[in-house]
């Protein structure tokens, strides 16, 4: 366990470290509405596919906690607008959709006949998606392992550690265990503009576990992989479809090219809560265009002139035919993936 909690429930109330703040200061923000939580995931207050996830869910735990409904139907309303307004919040990840249809099951089961039933057991679900997201990313740590060499270099794109998820990570999860196992790890972390989540937040996760790592400018990585030792390459996803096209971070498509131009291999750590089986291709999945903001401004100063146009998808499309392997919890997926994925 690390010392901070990426987002966690306390009588009625969810806490979540500010990530947009770090690592210049520790804050907590407290939350008792699905509207703040929705919010919160919309303003990346926390942000990270499983991590999102997990804040869908406890918003959702938060309407049934503080319902004032006075029957079944009333209470499943609120249920019901409170799931919209979450799932609306990110496109992207598959994780929040996911998280809110396993409470809205809850809900819709037949033997959910009181207020108190619904209110007990959407929170218990919450706890449960919350408590198993930790533990799938650790049996995804323990089965990367055979793939990272006694000493290897990797590059890293985005954050994809503890406050990405509820807590250990996932690609950031693989370096620990292997660094944890003895392995001499060294990570060049893209910076990942525009948010910087490589260059505030990974780095901020690896200094605390004395994990050696580079930061790095996106742009650089090719250079790394040409002229220096590069073992492999290491990332998240936000949603996999059925042929195992990866939406992830803006840039990874770009570093899986490189990395297959050098022959270079680039896995992607994928708990199965992030495996879409409903959409065939890449071509499917919806991209969420963020604020120009993030791109004219770096903090609060202006960088761009006024009046050029500016576009910011927050995410992108890696064909399968780029990526070596999937790592889930379940074990490796390698291809072909169309058959492998649905195990
Ligand atoms: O925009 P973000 O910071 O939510 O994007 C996060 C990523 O792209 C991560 O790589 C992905 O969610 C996996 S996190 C375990």
């Amino acid at each position: 366990m690390t010392n901070y909690h990426t987002i966690e429930w306390k009588n009625g109330t969810v806490l979540m470290l500010d990530q947009r703040v770090l690592p210049h200061k520790i804050l907590y923000q407290d939350y008792t509405t699905y509207q703040e939580c929705a919010q919160a995931i919309r303003s990346m207050v926390i942000r990270g596919a499983p991590a999102i996830g997990a804040a869908a869910a406890y918003g959702m735990a938060l309407t049934a906690y503080h319902s004032t409904a006075r029957n079944i139907a009333d209470i499943h309303a609120e249920m019901h607008t409170a799931a919209e307004v979450l799932r609306k919040s990110r496109p992207t990840a598959v994780n929040l959709s996911w998280a809110i249809a396993r409470i809205m099951n809850q809900i819709d089961d037949e033997s959910m006949k009181t207020i108190e039933a619904i209110r007990d057991e959407v929170l218990a679900e919450a706890h449960r998606i919350a408590q198993a997201d930790v533990e799938t990313n650790k049996q995804i740590g323990l089965n990367a392992l055979p793939l990272i060499p006694d000493k290897a270099n990797i590059i890293h794109h985005c954050n994809t550690g503890s406050l990405a998820t509820v807590d250990y990570g996932t690609a950031l999860g693989i370096i620990r265990t292997a660094h944890e196992h003895g392995k001499q790890v060294h990570v060049y972390l893209d910076e990942t503009r525009p948010r910087l989540q490589g260059a505030r937040l990974s780095a901020w996760e690896l200094n605390q576990q004395n994990i050696p790592h580079t930061v790095i400018v996106d742009g650089a990585s090719g250079h790394f992989m040409r002229t220096k030792e590069v073992d492999l390459c290491v990332v998240g996803c936000d949603r996999v479809a059925a042929n195992g096209d990866t939406a992830n971070k803006i840039g990874t498509y770009n570093l899986a090219l490189v990395a297959h131009a050098h022959n270079i291999p680039f896995y992607v750590a994928a708990p199965t809560s992030t495996i879409d089986l409903k959409l065939a291709t890449g071509d499917e999945i919806e991209i969420e265009e963020r604020p120009a903001h993030e791109v004219t401004h770096v903090g609060q100063t202006h960088i761009t002139p006024e009046g050029s146009s500016v576009a910011n998808p927050a995410f992108d499309v890696t064909p399968a035919k780029f990526i070596s392997a999937f790592i889930t919890e379940n074990g490796i997926a390698y291809p072909p993936f169309k058959e492998c994925l649905k195990l």
